[in-house]
């Protein structure tokens, strides 16, 4: 499988998303992702090699700010005021492709890339607003935690790089023991 940016050849009007339809208009609609695509945010697909047109799941990123004065006072520390952050704005997994993990590939691949973003513009965290109590859930699952309010969260860039790293080393004992 391959993230890559959004583009022409991609089948947008295949996408299905019917629990949050605004998730579905999005990709379909040519004034919308196509023109984010072009550098306020950016839009990347999931797809099997084989079927490189086909959006198995996307999801956005931009950069953000946020208030500090939210972020927990121990994380505080850690940093100078005002640092910026990544954004996962918009995130979907086509709803014939659910529960495959496909959301947790989405999710280590936007750290992937932030996290390569990072080698040239510093950030401290990436940001996520969960639509509902059970989006919360997922995303705690995920090591995000809850800052402002009932429905922001973040996570470190360093615990993103952990759980690649985990990620990884769990591929590698699987492929070794097979
Ligand atoms: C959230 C979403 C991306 C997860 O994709 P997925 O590929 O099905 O997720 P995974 O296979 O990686 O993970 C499945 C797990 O997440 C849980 N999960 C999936 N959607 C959930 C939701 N909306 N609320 C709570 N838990 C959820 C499942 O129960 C499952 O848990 P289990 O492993 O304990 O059985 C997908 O359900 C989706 O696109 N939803 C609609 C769009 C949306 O809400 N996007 C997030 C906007 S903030």
């Amino acid at each position: 499988m391959s993230i890559t940016l959004l583009g022409i050849h991609h089948d947008r009007a295949a996408f299905v998303c019917s629990d949050e339809p605004v998730l579905e208009t999005y990709v379909r609609d040519d004034r919308r992702a196509l023109r984010d695509h072009e550098g306020a945010t950016r839009v990347y697909v999931l797809a099997y090699d084989a079927q490189p047109s086909q959006i198995i799941g996307y999801f956005t990123l931009a950069t953000s700010s946020f208030d500090f004065a939210d972020l927990p006072k121990n994380i505080q520390r850690m940093y100078p005021p005002y640092p910026g952050a990544i954004i996962l704005g918009r995130m979907a997994v086509d709803s014939r492709h659910r529960g495959k993990d496909f959301g947790t590939t989405l999710i280590h691949e936007a750290f992937r890339l932030s996290l390569e973003t990072r080698q040239l513009v510093g950030f401290i965290a990436m940001i996520v607003d969960a639509k509902n109590d059970g989006l919360v859930t997922y995303y705690t699952n995920h090591n995000f935690q809850l800052f402002a309010g009932k429905l922001r969260l973040f996570i470190r860039a360093e615990t993103m790089q952990a759980l690649l790293d985990e990620a990884r080393e769990k591929l590698h004992r699987s492929t070794e023991s097979a």
